[in-house]
């Protein structure tokens, strides 16, 4: 039978809306077809057989922001699983991504097998880490804290970004499919706390639900934890340990835990649950984005996906260009193509 992959029309929207109720559970389908949003579905014959969600964000590379395919809401009807829809379904709407000029592909998956013979690879954990929250009751110099208000919103997406951009990965949260930058940090929040590393200067904020009750079981969320110097981490970790008496126990979520479980005096951390990251390079134009050490230069040839590239890396920047030779000894598959472009660290 003939397999179609065509864009949803919002008109149809409804009619498809219960196959992500039932793959994910109520409450937690897409929204439909919008800006920044593109829905994308397979019919074979008249059903449809596969559903898949590409928006339109940024990650931050080498403190670069490329243009990336941010992917949700794959599904397939149970009746149709394993009839390999996913394929034709990932080379169209990627083959849009790229032509909008997409060079990443990201996304969350379920389970990572399923992607990894669509070219993406891990690079990072989202993970919720449960601590003892007498724990967070850190010693060292502390940057002064305050409660947030509306007005420091700006400051604190000003924060976010930041941090986000010395990291490999992390997405920036402007643009179209951010038309409502408070949202990440006020969703299901009691509060946010505020560090100030010097007066006026936010430096680091921690995004905190307090939870039910008091005593054993009752549980401190943190949705976010961000501190650009160790001052502002001190004062936030002291901030939320300071509720040990009613909340036994805090869970954060972070993906770069190292940065304070090394704070804790004991490691009595561990990770509640994990997500996955993984990303699939579009595009070599990526490595355009890495910014090397200045007085590094070289010329590293390679090959992916049977095509020759070289690598050319001076001043401080790289440049990739196709060749017509294919016979560079160091050929790169999907894996070890992100893992060449996430693997390393930035020079600084
Ligand atoms: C996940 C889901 C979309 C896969 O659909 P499917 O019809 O089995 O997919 P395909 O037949 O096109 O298979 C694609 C590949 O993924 C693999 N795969 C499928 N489900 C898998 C799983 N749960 N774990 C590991 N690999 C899986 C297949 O073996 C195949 O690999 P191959 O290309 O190397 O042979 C479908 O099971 C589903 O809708 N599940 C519920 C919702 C969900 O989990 N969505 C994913 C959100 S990230």
């Amino acid at each position: 039978m003939t397999t179609r992959v065509s864009p949803l029309d919002v008109i149809d929207w409804a009619s498809v809306k219960p196959f992500w109720i039932e793959a994910f559970g109520a409450g937690d389908d897409e929204s439909p077809p919008g800006p920044g949003r593109h829905v994308w579905r397979v019919d074979s014959g008249d059903e449809v057989v596969a559903l898949g969600v590409d928006r339109e964000f940024e990650t931050w590379l080498g403190e670069q922001r490329v243009p990336t395919a941010g992917i949700a809401g794959i599904t397939v009807p149970a009746e149709h699983r394993g009839g390999g829809y996913l394929r034709p379904l990932f080379e169209t709407l990627l083959g849009a991504a790229r032509e909008r000029g997409a060079l990443l592909s990201g996304l969350y998956p379920t389970s990572s097998g399923i992607y990894r013979s669509l070219g993406y690879a891990p690079v990072a954990h989202l993970d919720d880490v449960a601590v003892p929250t007498h724990l967070l009751e850190v010693r060292g110099d502390a940057a002064d804290v305050r409660r947030a208000s509306p007005e420091d919103l700006p400051a604190i997406a000003a924060a976010y970004a930041a941090w986000a951009r010395q990291h490999r990965g992390p997405l920036t949260r402007d643009g179209i499919s951010f038309p409502d930058p408070a949202k990440a940090f006020t969703d299901s929040t009691t509060g946010v706390t505020l560090a100030e590393s010097s007066p006026g200067q936010v430096t680091g904020y921690a995004a905190w639900d307090r939870g039910k009750g008091y005593g054993t079981g009752a549980v401190l969320t943190v949705r976010e934890l961000v501190a650009l110097d160790r001052p502002s981490l001190v004062g936030l970790l002291r901030t939320l340990g300071s509720f040990a008496s009613v909340t036994p126990t805090t869970v954060i979520r972070t993906s770069t835990p190292d940065d304070w479980t090394g704070l804790l005096r004991s490691d009595d951390s561990r990770v509640q649950s994990r997500s996955t990251y993984m990303v699939k390079v579009l595009d070599v134009a990526a490595f355009r984005a890495l910014s090397p050490a200045p007085a590094l230069t070289a010329e590293l040839p390679f090959t992916w996906q049977g095509q020759g590239y070289m690598a050319s890396v001076a001043g401080g920047q790289v440049d990739v260009a196709a060749t017509a030779s294919t016979t560079a000894s160091r050929e790169l598959d999907d894996t070890a193509i992100v893992q060449t472009l996430f693997g390393a660290s930035d020079s600084r």
